[in-house]
């Protein structure tokens, strides 16, 4: 049965580990859902590990649309939290607009926001909407630019005290659940321990009320990086490249089709189509 938010605040409660894991289209939905995992995340990372930009900044919404629809059919009975993409809420009327397409159009449970205080007034707004919000702090992917790059964050006193204020303001403007992106295990521990909403780490430590990973990356499938907080648990894309030779060596030599992949036709229509 699909889980809710009163069912994620209560596994916090009882210490019941959530899972998340990414998902951008119908069949990795399904595996997502068939192995049982809490909630599906259609992350703005499909930018980079399903098409092929250098990062999430330029992902549309419609993109992001697109996926979700796919994604929701996908794994019916899964919660689906969707990111907005960069730009999509640099105002409220755009994030209202934009956030309510997600779930309106694509199937959305929920979706999730990068930023601390300072996306406090779009939270509050989307909440107030009936739109449940994920925030998302520590390494924010859309700006990490500003961050100096794909660095850790929270490893000083003031960045460290930053982000539990960023934490508990996204809290108290309603968002119900909070990723912590790759910040010191001591400081996510500090921020789960304060909050009543769970947070998902990502390279967050052990102390996180759920962890989430992307598809591509536990399965083995996105060569170009592999952050450290990734632990892959299959090798899919060098099985892949290994079944597609397979195929292409077997049609160049003519193994393939063999008399079982074949339709054939009876003897006596064989007679009447060639026998004079
Ligand atoms: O886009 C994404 O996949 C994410 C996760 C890395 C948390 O935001």
């Amino acid at each position: 049965m699909k889980k809710t938010i009163p069912d994620f605040e209560k596994m916090k409660q009882v210490g019941e580990k959530i899972t998340m894991l990414t998902a951008y289209d119908y069949p990795s939905a399904q595996f997502v859902e068939e192995a049982g995992v809490d909630m599906i995340l259609v992350g703005d990372s499909l930018g980079m590990v399903v098409l092929g930009y250098d990062s999430t900044v330029p992902v549309t919404m419609e993109e992001m649309l697109h996926h979700t629809k796919a994604a929701r059919r996908g794994a019916p009975q899964t919660f689906v939290v969707t990111d907005m993409p960069f730009m999509s809420y640099a105002t409220i009327d755009l994030a209202i607009m934009n956030a309510g397409r997600l779930v309106k159009e694509g199937g959305a449970d929920a979706v999730k926001l990068e930023g601390g205080v300072d996306i406090v007034p779009i939270v509050r707004t989307l909440t107030h909407a009936g739109i449940p919000v994920v925030g998302h702090i520590g390494l924010t992917p859309q700006t990490a630019s500003q961050l100096g790059g794909f660095k850790v964050q929270g490893r000083d006193l003031d960045s460290a005290k930053q982000l539990l204020k960023d934490a508990q303001a996204l809290e108290q403007a309603g968002a119900f659940l909070l990723v912590l992106e790759a910040i010191p295990r001591q400081v996510a521990g500090q921020i789960s321990t304060e909050l009543k909403i769970p947070t998902i780490g990502i390279g967050a430590g052990l102390d996180c009320d759920g962890q989430v990973l992307v598809f591509h990356d536990i399965l083995g499938l996105f060569k170009r990086f592999k952050p450290k907080f990734v632990k892959q648990y299959a090798e899919l894309r060098t099985n892949s490249v290994q079944a597609i030779q397979e195929y292409h060596n077997e049609v160049k030599s003519g193994i393939f089709p063999t008399e079982h992949h074949t339709f054939g036709l009876s003897d006596e229509v064989i007679e009447k189509l060639y026998g004079d």
